[in-house]
């Protein structure tokens, strides 16, 4: 694995490399990476000649100056993981992929205004500009994003369908625990106590799942509603049930052909996110 610090420098591997091979996967993400990265990142190597990562906690993203001082890192280890399967690993500073404020604003509608969008005003656009420098540069045929993040999957997906690009997005399932945790590089915040009471949340989506055939997606919303609510570990941000490609919310099953129930809860002063498909 080559390790490249510079957009210059990554361009012109990509080019010599795309000579040889005919598929590039690229897999974007802020490091401290754990088996749900590295997921996305076997899918690439088996389905591309070349794969590509980049590790970039990217500033503009994060709405909240602490949990960006506090976003774990880990570069020696991410290495280390990254070795056997990735061929170039992009790790530019702040400087590099912003040499200047950056001002690109990015419209999606519906989808940034709901959940994550709502709650973390600014966030999608950070994550828009970075993605979209990143794809400008490493131009892939394939681009590896998680389920775990399903808002973000949807955003990127309305990004590449709004630039026409060539590139296709490949959604890949949430990675857990054994004890269901959807796995975050958050996670590693959290105190043993909380990380003991954490799979709550995957269980009680899945229960919320259960009760579709007696409980209408109102009831259902305000069920997963008062279990975090009567839990004092947790305190909810939201729960919300949508349709799985306008993220618009759902009232009746028949308003969807996929509907998701996502959550974001604090546990700990650590802000977790999770999905669950509902039909
Ligand atoms: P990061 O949180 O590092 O995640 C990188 C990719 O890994 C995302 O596509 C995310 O959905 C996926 N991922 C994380 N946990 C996962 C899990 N348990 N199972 C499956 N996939 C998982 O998401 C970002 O970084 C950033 O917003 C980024 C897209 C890199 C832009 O800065």
């Amino acid at each position: 694995m080559e390790i490249i610090y510079t957009q210059s420098a990554l361009k012109e591997k990509r080019n010599e490399l795309k000579e040889k091979s005919s598929q590039i996967g690229f897999v974007p993400t802020m490091g401290a990476l754990h088996k749900g990265h590295l997921q996305l990142i076997k899918q690439a190597r088996e389905e591309n000649g070349i794969v590509v990562c980049s590790i970039f906690v990217n500033p503009i993203q994060f709405n909240n100056q602490t949990d960006l001082e506090r976003y774990p890192r880990n570069p020696e280890n991410d290495i280390e993981l990254l070795n056997p399967y990735c061929d170039v690993l992009f790790m530019p500073s702040v400087q590099e992929m912003y040499p200047n404020p950056p001002n690109e604003t990015y419209h999606f509608g519906t989808l940034e205004t709901v959940m994550e969008g709502h709650f973390r005003p600014g966030h999608f656009n950070g994550v828009a500009v970075v993605v979209k420098r990143l794809f400008d540069i490493v131009l892939p045929d394939n681009a590896y994003f998680g389920k775990k993040d399903f808002q973000q999957l949807t955003i990127i997906r309305k990004l590449a369908a709004d630039y026409n690009l060539k590139i296709k997005i490949q959604a890949v399932d949430t990675v857990r625990e054994d004890d269901g945790l959807a796995m975050s590089s958050r996670n590693s915040l959290l105190s043993p106590q909380a990380r003991n009471v954490a799979p709550f949340i995957w269980q009680t989506l899945q229960q919320a799942k259960s009760l579709k055939k007696e409980k209408s997606p109102p009831e259902i919303k305000k069920w997963v509603e008062d279990q975090f609510n009567k839990n004092k570990f947790f305190t909810l941000e939201y729960a919300q049930l949508v349709n799985a490609e306008t993220l618009e919310e759902v009232t009746q099953y028949n308003q969807a052909e996929n509907s998701v129930l996502c959550v974001a809860v604090w546990l700990d002063n650590v802000r977790l996110i999770d999905n669950i498909n509902i039909v």
